[in-house]
């Protein structure tokens, strides 16, 4: 099945390295991450040694060889949201959580990482928890806003 979708996505473009990061970027808008797997068939399929793709893979933030959960939690760490209080809120989303930055729950329900500016200092400090923007966010919010999303 994998190797079908990584056949599929190669089809796209040229069947060489130059291809390798859109390349990428497809097989992780489809699979949400990057598996093994898939990176194993690109690697055969370029022609690109597995130690290339696996460094690129692991180069570029915005690649993940792990799955990412349903509810992806973004916490913003620049510069506005940090000196408004980020890193308490970071670790209050730890806690609720039960993961650290950069990992997802084991129910794939959710997934912790922080970033940079999401462009909307003037609410900071500033989550996004998918597409929804939650601003001013404290710690003593941190639970409110996870419940939102729990099944
Ligand atoms: S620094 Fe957080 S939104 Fe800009």
């Amino acid at each position: 099945m994998t190797q079908e979708i990584i056949t599929e996505i190669i089809g796209k473009y040229e069947p060489d390295q130059s291809s390798l990061i859109a390349v990428l970027q497809d097989v992780q808008e489809h699979f949400g991450y990057l598996p093994k797997d898939a990176l194993t068939d690109v690697s055969k399929e370029l022609d690109v040694p597995l130690s290339r793709v696996l460094s690129l893979a692991t180069f570029y933030s915005a690649f993940s060889l792990q799955p990412k959960g349903k509810h992806p939690v973004h916490v913003c760490m620049g510069t506005a949201c940090h000196v408004r209080g980020a890193q308490p809120v970071l670790e209050a989303f730890e806690r609720e959580l039960g993961i650290k930055d950069g990992e997802t729950s084991e129910d794939l329900e959710f997934s912790l990482d922080t970033v940079r500016c999401v462009g909307c200092c003037g609410l900071a400090p500033v989550v996004m928890v998918g597409e929804d923007v939650h601003g001013k966010i404290s710690q003593s919010k941190v639970s409110r806003v996870t419940k939102k999303y729990k099944k």
